[in-house]
């Protein structure tokens, strides 16, 4: 299949890589930058090889367009990945509307923008889809999808299904979709513990990494806690337990990210990388990802 890849940065990149690689297909990469052109090449390249590592076969080609409608052209689906500014997304989906093949499925890797927001970028707005995946896309297999229409959504769960992802749709639109919300609601009480001195940024994700984190990778929240509930399960546990987390929401924090509370993360988090480069802590991130992906193929 023709794939477009438009806007090749940091997720762009990782998606054509894994569009390719996994997925067998053809991909047709744009950026409006020419140092973001030049460099996409590189960044896809690296990625396409930590996925040879997790056993993709498939051979699909990448190739970087100098024009918007050179990537467009006969394109059956279009990955938008342009910088998160909906004047920046409504504009762009205009001009591609034009370009692209009548039936193309047109997918925003947008985090915190919803469906209904996007969709009047365009006159056909039947063809656009949410498609959010987790940083990097080529390593993390979520993709969440939301789309009114069921042919579209359709199409968009057997695509993902296809290079290898686990597609959830979303019922209802929600900004920053379930992932993120999940995320954010973590990382309000993970910013807390930080500004009420209960614990260093190291202390947190040492928290996370090697207690609750661990255990999400198997089992999620909701099943966790049925397990919490032993030969009972989650009724047995909503029973027990469940007054003692009515008391702990009570108590959550709600920080303001204020110049002071900024510094004492950034500040902790520079202690916690302990002068490992950004590329370093990647490989780092990424070599582990790929171990327990292997391990999760086995
Ligand atoms: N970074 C993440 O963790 C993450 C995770 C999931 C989803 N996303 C989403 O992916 C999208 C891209 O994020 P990113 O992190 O790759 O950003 P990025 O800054 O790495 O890449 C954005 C790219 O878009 C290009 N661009 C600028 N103007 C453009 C235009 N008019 N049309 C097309 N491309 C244009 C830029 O040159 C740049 O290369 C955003 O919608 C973001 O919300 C990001």
């Amino acid at each position: 299949v023709r794939v477009s890849i438009v806007g090749g940065g940091l997720i762009g990149a990782s998606w054509a890589a894994l569009f390719a690689s996994t997925g067998g297909h053809d991909v047709a990469a744009w950026d409006p930058s020419k140092e973001a052109r030049e460099a996409f090449g590189e960044k896809a390249a690296k990625a396409g090889a930590q996925l040879l590592e997790l056993g993709a076969r498939h051979a699909g080609s990448i190739r970087v367009c100098d024009r918007l409608e050179e990537a467009l052209e006969g394109a059956a689906w279009v990955q938008e990945n342009a910088p998160e500014r909906l004047d920046l997304k409504l504009q762009l989906y205009a001009q591609m509307e034009t370009a692209v093949p009548a039936d193309a499925i047109l997918a925003s890797s947008t985090s915190s923008l919803t469906w209904s927001q996007l969709a009047p970028g365009l006159r056909e707005p039947q063809r656009l889809v949410i498609a959010h995946p987790f940083n990097p896309p080529h390593l993390v297999p979520l993709v969440e999808l939301f789309a009114p229409d069921g042919d579209t959504l359709k199409r968009a769960v057997a695509f993902f299904e296809g290079v290898g992802c686990v597609p959830v749709c979303l019922k209802k639109e929600a900004t920053g979709h379930i992932g993120n919300r999940l995320a954010s609601a973590l990382w309000r009480e993970a910013v807390n513990i930080v500004a009420e001195g209960i614990g260093s940024v190291e202390d947190v994700d040492r928290v996370l990494m090697h207690g609750p984190g661990l255990r999400w990778a198997v089992v999620g929240t909701h099943m966790g806690y049925h397990l919490g509930g032993g030969e009972g399960g989650i009724e047995h546990y909503l029973r027990h337990l469940g007054p003692s987390q009515e008391r702990r929401w009570a108590s959550l924090g709600n920080p303001k990210l204020t110049p002071e509370v900024c510094e004492l993360l950034a500040r902790g988090v520079r202690e916690e990388a302990a002068g490992r480069s950004i590329e370093e802590l990647e490989a780092m991130r990424d070599a582990q990802l790929i171990d327990i992906l292997r391990t999760r193929q086995s």
